[in-house]
């Protein structure tokens, strides 16, 4: 069945009123309601959220926005694809039951919004680097659809390792009443990390593109042993950001941080990552796509 699409607050809050609390299934428990942030454009990787989705609640709600607040200037925003018709399509092939898909305006009555959400310490680096601005952004609309949907859980994609630690971070400090789940990032045939963007590789990029999660996962299988040197490290990374610009990537960075997304170095002399787990991040820009990846790696 396809699911029901509305544009603007009202109708979808009137639409999912009845499920809060007043009514009550047949094993008289109460309805969740799950929400999928996205986009749009789906891939399968958002399919996948959605069969998660799924399995933590009874109603699933996915938003399709492209949020203007999350661009910088010189970015994509207006060539992000826009192919709602395709991705309701998609939508009903996995049983969702509604699509919020507002416009900028229904969103953002005044735009730049007046009161902001700075998205906090950790969103300064890595992506936050180069693109400043970009999780004050995703904080905004984040919380907005919070406060439309009201869902009982949010499931995003653990691709954007970063913006899912800052949401995590978003819900404590808000105080939200939403469990997030992160889902497993979604590869092609060939590693390749599932993404809207990577439809603006070319031919010849997209055969390319794959060396970046196989140098991540080569990079991770030379750490994981743990106990080696500073200098082994810094050495280790240093080749790897040498032989993915000589791959044809241009990397905007390459870094190894703790799963809550800290330093892993304790002195200038000791790599102090035993048995702890750790994440290899990397962004690089191939042609007019920029990918993302990440690695989890079990060290010790
Ligand atoms: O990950 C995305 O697609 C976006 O950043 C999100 C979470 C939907 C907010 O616009």
């Amino acid at each position: 069945m396809s699911p029901i699409i509305y544009h603007d607050i009202p109708s979808l809050r009137a639409a999912l009123q009845p499920y809060r609390g007043h009514e009550i299934d047949k094993q008289d428990r109460q309805q969740r309601i799950a929400l999928v942030p996205t986009m749009g454009n789906l891939h399968q990787g958002h399919l996948e959220l959605v069969k998660i989705a799924k399995q933590h609640a009874d109603i699933v709600v996915v938003s399709i926005f492209v949020n203007p607040t999350q661009f910088g200037v010189g970015e994509d925003f207006d060539s992000y694809p826009r192919t709602l018709d395709d991705d309701v399509a998609k939508l009903a092939t996995v049983g969702a039951d509604y699509v919020f898909a507002p416009s900028v305006d229904a969103m953002y009555p005044v735009l730049p919004p007046p009161t902001t959400v700075l998205a906090g310490a950790i969103s300064s680096q890595l992506c936050g680097q180069s693109r400043p601005g970009h999780f004050d952004g995703v904080g905004i609309v984040v919380s907005k659809l919070f406060n439309i949907v009201q869902p009982d859980v949010a499931i995003f994609g653990q691709k954007d390792y970063q913006q899912l630690a800052i949401i995590k971070q978003l819900v404590r400090d808000l105080s939200y009443p939403i469990e997030i789940v992160g889902a497993p990032i979604i590869r092609a045939d060939d590693g390749l990390a599932l993404s809207s963007r990577n439809q603006y590789l070319t031919e010849s990029e997209r055969q390319v593109a794959p060396i970046l999660h196989r140098e991540l996962q080569d990079l991770a299988e030379q750490l994981k042993g743990g106990g080696i040197s500073q200098q082994a490290f810094e050495s280790l990374l240093k080749d790897k950001r040498t032989r993915i610009s000589d791959a044809g990537f241009t990397i905007d960075y390459l870094e190894v941080k703790t799963e809550a997304l800290g330093s892993v170095v304790s002195d200038s002399t000791t790599f102090n990552i035993e048995n702890k787990n750790i994440v290899i991040l990397v962004a690089a820009w191939l042609g007019r796509a920029r990918l993302l990846d990440n690695q989890l790696v079990v060290v010790g």
